[in-house]
C-alpha cells in the first residue's frame, strides 16, 4: 500500500498534477504546487463542491474572506490558547514529533507487519490517553512500545509538551508599532465574524449557511504522506446557522448529506466510514470525521462539527458587538447554533488520485501482456474531458479535427494532439484521466463520423460529428 502512495506521487509529478514546492532548491517540506492538470482537477473539485453547496441549496451563500484577520479573532476563537498539539522531542536528534503522529506511524508499521491486534490496541490506548490529556501515561505508552525516532532510530525522549500550530507574522513595518498577526489556521472564523453582514445583506433567514473556499496554514510538525498533511492547504467549509435546540437534527442531516456528496462522485461506499469523536476540539459539542480508505489506511478527509454557539458568543464577548439574530417566527433574539462541514481540498484531491489510479494489465490480440496506467477520475472532475486526435497529420484530417476542437472547446476542456501513434496518445490521455477521446480517420471524410473511445473500457464506437457535444455533455454529467 505504501508502494501505491509512492507510485501515485511519482505519477502526479510526471504527468503534471503535483510538484514539490521550489523543487530546484530541494523543495520545502509539506508544501506543494499544482501543475497544469492538477490545477484543473483542483478547480473542478472546488466547482463541484461550490455548486452542490450554493447553487443546489437556496439557503446557502458564499463569501471570500481575507486570510489575515484582526488578531483578537484568534484570541476569541480559542486558537491562541488551545490550538496546540502534544509534542515530544528526541534529545539526541533534536527532532520534534506530534505525539499522535509518532504513535500512528508506529501503528502503521505494526499493520504492515500483519500485527493487526497490536495496532488496534495501540491506537485505542492512544485515543483514550489523548482524550484525558494524560501526557505522563502517553510518554509511558511510547516507551513501552519501544517507539523510536523514525529519522534517527533512537529514543531519548523529553516530556510531552503543547505546541501552537498557528503561523505568525508582523503587520506594519518594524519601525512602527508592529502587531503580531496570524495566518488563519481555518477559514471558518472569516465566516463567523461576517455572520451579520451576510445575514443582513443577503436577507437570510435561519436556518441558513455560509460557504467558503480558501487557504489555511498550520505549522504541522510532522508533515507526512504527500498532500495529506500540509503546512499550506485549502479548506472548503460551510457554517450552517440554526435555532438553538435544532442542532442535533441538523448535525445528523449534514453528516448524511456530506457522505452522499462523496458517493455522488461514484466512489464506492465501502471505501468510506464515519469516525465519531470522543476527544472533541475546544469548540465542539459533537463531531465526526468522514474517513476514506487512503493507500495508508482509513484517514479523515472531512469533519462535521456541532459547534454550539461557541464561536459567535466568543466574538460577541471579545468585540462587544451583538451577534444575535431576531427570529420573527419565535419573536426572539438569540445567538444561533452552528453545524460546520469542513473538508480539505488537497485531501479530497489525494482521495481522487488514490481512488482513480490503477495499473492495469491488458491482454493483446496475440495473447501477450501489455499494461497501462489509467486514472479513472470521475468525468465531472477530469482535467480534460475530451481529447481530439486526428489519426494522421495528412489528408486534411487535422483540419476536420480542428473544426471539432473549435466546436467543443467553449463548452468543456478539450485537448488537441496529432503527434505520435494513436496508441501512445490514448495512453497519455489514460494517464491524466481524460474520459473520452475522439479520433478522426479517413472514414470521417466520407460520412462525417468519428470514433469515440472510452477511457475505462477502452471500447470504441462511431458517432456523428454533430452528436459529439451533446454526447460528451451527457456523459460528463455536469
Ligand atoms: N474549521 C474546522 C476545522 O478546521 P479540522 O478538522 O481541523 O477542522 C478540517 O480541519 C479539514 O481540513 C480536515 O478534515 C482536513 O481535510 C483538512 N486539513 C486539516 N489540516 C490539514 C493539513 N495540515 N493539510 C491538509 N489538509 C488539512
Amino acid at each position: 500500500q505504501d508502494n501505491k502512495l509512492q507510485a501515485i506521487i511519482a505519477h502526479a509529478k510526471e504527468y503534471g498534477f503535483i510538484f514539490p514546492s521550489s523543487e530546484i532548491y530541494d523543495g520545502l517540506s509539506a508544501v506543494y504546487d499544482y501543475g497544469p492538470w492538477g490545477s484543473e482537477l483542483k478547480k473542478n473539485i472546488k466547482d463541484y463542491w461550490w455548486k452542490s453547496m450554493t447553487q443546489l441549496h437556496e439557503n446557502i451563500v458564499g463569501i471570500d474572506a481575507a486570510i489575515f484577520m484582526h488578531p483578537t479573532t484568534w484570541k476569541a476563537s480559542g486558537h491562541v490558547d488551545n490550538f496546540s498539539d502534544p509534542m515530544i522531542d528526541n534529545k539526541d536528534s533534536k527532532k520534534r514529533y506530534r505525539v499522535d503522529h509518532l504513535i500512528e506511524a508506529h501503528a502503521d508499521k505494526l499493520a504492515m507487519e500483519g500485527k493487526k491486534e497490536e495496532e488496534y490496541a495501540l491506537l485505542k490506548n492512544m485515543e483514550q490517553l489523548l482524550a484525558k490529556d494524560d501526557y505522563v501515561a502517553l510518554k509511558q505508552l511510547i516507551e513501552d512500545n519501544n517507539i523510536v525516532d523514525p529519522v534517527s532510530g533512537t529514543c531519548n525522549w523529553t516530556d510531552i509538551r503543547q505546541f501552537n500550530l498557528m503561523f505568525s507574522t508582523q503587520l506594519g513595518s518594524v519601525t512602527e508599532e508592529a502587531d503580531t498577526i496570524y495566518l488563519r489556521p481555518e477559514t471558518a472564523q472569516g465566516i463567523f465574524v461576517n455572520f451579520l453582514n451576510v445575514q443582513k445583506s443577503a436577507r437570510m433567514k435561519i436556518p441558513f449557511g455560509i460557504a467558503q473556499i480558501g487557504k489555511a496554514f498550520r505549522n504541522e510538525i510532522v508533515a507526512r504522506q504527500f498532500i495529506f498533511r500540509m503546512r499550506e492547504f485549502e479548506q472548503m467549509e460551510m457554517q450552517y446557522f440554526v435555532r438553538p435546540g435544532s442542532e442535533g437534527d441538523w448535525y445528523q442531516y449534514w453528516k448524511e448529506a456530506r457522505l452522499q456528496w462523496h458517493l455522488s462522485l461514484g466512489i464506492p461506499a465501502s471505501e468510506y466510514r464515519y469516525h465519531d469523536h470522543t476527544k472533541l476540539a475546544h469548540y465542539a459539542k459533537e463531531a465526526c470525521d468522514i474517513e476514506y480508505n487512503f493507500p495508508m489506511g482509513f484517514r479523515e478527509v472531512e469533519g462535521i462539527h456541532s459547534r454550539s454557539n461557541f464561536d459567535l458568543s466568543q466574538h460577541q464577548q471579545y468585540s462587544g458587538k451583538k451577534m444575535t439574530y431576531f427570529d420573527t417566527e419565535l419573536n426572539q433574539h438569540y445567538v444561533p447554533y452552528v453545524i460546520e462541514t469542513s473538508i480539505g481540498l488537497d485531501r479530497m484531491f489525494l482521495l481522487i488520485l488514490s481512488n482513480s489510479y490503477e495499473e492495469e494489465t491488458l491482454i493483446k490480440d496475440d495473447g501477450s501482456n501489455d499494461s497501462r496506467v489509467v486514472m479513472r477520475i470521475p468525468p465531472v472532475l477530469a482535467p480534460i474531458k475530451l481529447a481530439i486526435l486526428p489519426l494522421t497529420k495528412k489528408d486534411g484530417l487535422p483540419d476536420v479535427a480542428r473544426s471539432i476542437m473549435n466546436m467543443c472547446k467553449p463548452h468543456f476542456r478539450c485537448f488537441y494532439e496529432e503527434k505520435d501513434t494513436i496508441g501512445k496518445r490514448y495512453r497519455r490521455q489514460d494517464a491524466i484521466g481524460t474520459p473520452f477521446c475522439i479520433t478522426i480517420d479517413h472514414q470521417t471524410k466520407e460520412d462525417n463520423t468519428v470514433t469515440i473511445r472510452y477511457r475505462d473500457t477502452m471500447q470504441q464506437e462511431r458517432i456523428n460529428i454533430a452528436d459529439i457535444k451533446a454526447k460528451v455533455f451527457a456523459l460528463i454529467g455536469a
